[in-house]
Order: C-alpha cells, then sequence, then structure tokens
C-alpha cells in the first residue's frame, strides 16, 4: 500500500505545526472585564470567580498598568454600585462623579493610549436587578433606551473610547450613535452585545456585582438560546443602527453562532468568554480534573477559530503570560 497524501507531515513537530497553525492568539485578541468597587486599596476575591477581583479605583489602574505592559489593549469596566445608590431610574448611573464615571477618567490619565470600553445598562444601578426601567412587572423598553444614551454620553464625557451597552432593549444603538453624534463625541464607538442569550453562564457575574435580578429573569429581553436566525437578525439591524463592533455572548455553547455572525458581517465580532466559563474552568482545575493553563489556551483559540477578532475573557492576563 502507498498513501498519497499524508495529513500527519503536518503534525509531525512543534515547529511544523506551529508554522501551519491557522489560528494565533495574540494580545491584541483579549478585552479584560474589571470590576471597580468603592475604597481605597481594595481588592476583593469573589467567591464564585477564584482569582479573580473586585478592586477600587486606585488598585484598578495599578491593575490597568500591569495589563498595559503585558500587551493587551483594552478594557471593560463594571461598577458595583452601593445599595443606598440603587433606584429604578438609573439616577447614579447618570451621576457625573459616580463610581464609572471617575474610574473612566482615572484610567485613562494613567494610559491614554489604552481603549476604554465601558458596560452601559441598568442593571448594578438598580433596585430591581434588571437592565431597565421596571414598571409592574415589565422591563420598558423606550424609557430604558433614553436613559441608556443618556449613560452612554457620560461615559463618553468621563473619556470612554467604546461603550458597550449589554441590555438587549430594541433600538439602543440607534439612540446612542444619535446622542454621541448630538454632542460632539463622533470618535466614540460602540460594541454592541448584539447577540446575548438569556444564560445560566452569567451567574458568577451577578455574584461580583450583586446584581441579579429581583424578579423573575431577563427572557423578555435577552434571547432564547434555542435561537440561530434571531441572532443574525439582531446583529444586522445594530449594524444598521451604527454599531461598530458586535458581540456574541456566551462563547463557549455558542461556537456556531460565533460562526455564522462572523460570516454574516463585516464589521469585527468579539465574543464574550463569560464568569461562568471562567468558573466552570478553575473549578476543574481546582479538583484537579483540568489543566487549568491548557483549558484556557483550547478555549480561547476555539473562540477565535469560531470566528471571534475579540474576546472578552476573565483569563485575559492568564493568556498572555501563558502565550509568551
Ligand atoms: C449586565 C451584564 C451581564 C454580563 C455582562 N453585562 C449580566 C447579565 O446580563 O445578567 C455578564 C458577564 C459575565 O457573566 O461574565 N447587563
Amino acid at each position: 500500500m502507498y498513501i498519497l497524501r499524508r495529513n500527519r507531515i503536518l503534525r509531525r513537530s512543534p515547529a511544523v505545526r506551529a508554522m501551519v497553525a491557522e489560528t494565533n492568539l495574540t494580545p491584541n485578541d483579549f478585552i479584560a472585564p474589571l470590576f471597580i468597587t468603592e475604597g481605597n486599596q481594595v481588592q476583593e476575591e469573589i467567591t464564585s470567580m477564584p482569582g479573580y477581583y473586585r478592586r477600587s479605583i486606585d488598585n484598578t489602574v495599578k491593575e490597568v498598568k500591569e495589563l498595559w505592559g503585558l500587551g493587551l489593549k483594552s478594557v471593560l469596566l463594571f461598577v458595583k454600585c452601593e445599595d443606598a445608590l440603587k433606584d429604578n431610574a438609573g439616577t447614579e448611573a447618570l451621576n457625573k462623579n459616580g463610581l464609572m464615571q471617575r474610574s473612566i477618567k482615572a484610567i485613562k490619565e494613567a494610559l491614554p493610549e489604552i481603549v476604554v470600553m465601558t458596560d452601559v445598562a441598568l442593571d448594578p444601578y438598580s433596585s430591581f436587578g434588571h437592565d431597565g426601567i421596571v414598571e409592574g412587572q415589565e422591563i420598558v423598553n423606550d424609557k430604558t433606551v433614553e436613559l441608556l444614551a443618556k449613560m452612554s454620553l457620560s461615559h463618553a464625557r468621563a473619556g470612554a473610547d467604546f461603550v458597550a451597552p449589554s441590555d438587549m432593549m430594541d433600538g439602543r444603538i440607534l439612540a446612542i450613535r444619535e446622542i454621541l453624534e448630538q454632542n460632539g463625541f463622533s470618535q466614540t464607538g460602540i460594541m454592541s452585545y448584539s447577540a446575548k442569550y438569556a444564560s445560566c453562564f452569567y451567574g458568577p457575574f451577578r455574584d461580583a456585582l450583586d446584581s441579579a435580578p429581583g424578579f423573575g429573569d431577563k427572557k423578555t429581553y435577552q434571547m432564547n438560546y434555542a435561537n440561530r436566525l434571531e441572532a443574525i437578525k439582531e446583529t444586522l439591524m445594530d449594524i444598521e443602527e451604527g454599531a461598530d463592533i458586535v458581540m456574541v455572548k456566551p462563547a463557549m455553547a455558542y461556537l456556531d453562532i460565533i460562526r455564522e455572525v462572523k460570516n454574516a458581517v463585516e464589521v469585527p465580532v468579539s465574543a464574550y468568554h463569560v464568569s461562568g466559563e471562567y468558573a466552570m474552568i478553575k473549578a476543574a482545575a481546582k479538583m484537579g480534573w483540568l489543566d487549568e493553563g491548557k483549558a484556557i489556551l483550547e478555549s480561547l483559540t476555539s473562540i477565535k477559530r469560531a470566528g471571534a477578532d475579540l474576546i472578552a475573557t476573565y483569563f485575559a492576563k492568564d493568556a498572555v503570560k501563558l502565550l509568551s
């Protein structure tokens, strides 16, 4: 017998495998999410996200300097709002001296070149833990959109490079683009959480920000995980409305969606490797059931191979260290 095509030739050694690798991770691929809390010198580990922290602004700036030093280009900011400041109108979200606004300023002052992205949604500020304004049992769309637009403007004024609406209300991208234009922020970008599914994998994140919904769930705004075409519809509409970068979220259970979106659009596609995905790897590694480093690189490479140009991941720093 003689075989004409010997595929194993291309897998013979680490050098050959590296030469023909179709997907390579680089520090440019990652967006590092950061959780910020009030105080000084604060660094609190998040129980359901071992090895991940909530930090005060001073410690956040230190961390961001380290991330930038490692070659990471962008951070995505989330703040933990104090309970006393939560209401049903997002009042604190618009405070120009709020924790988010101060964080943006502090980071941009320390590192003007780093790309600062900010979460835009009401849940951390909401007494109901919902992403929008609540009336009765309903999360009302249009009033929420008005508020999200104002919130985006407030982040832009503080110096955000991209606002990242994660709420899944209808029409918010257009409203945000309009308010930014009307106020001279034509250079501020929008990374839209376009296909965001109602997922159990956000559990640890809601611990981190103490933002779990007080009643019901998020299924009237976040997408049903049974759906595929709806992801394309949502994404194309966000692009028409002015999204610069679109996102699929979560990542690992939605690799098919990432690929379909990537094939359907001409803007950069991001994927959010979410808190529950982080927690699963951490937990298995702690039990000695998985090699953590290998699980991180395989997961992130798969997300990129599926079509993600950018990956928001709590493993951003680990990944860069593993790659170097
Ligand atoms: C809030 C928001 C959530 C996440 C990002 N922005 C939680 C939610 O929608 O309930 C989840 C991120 C993660 O799990 O890592 N709108």
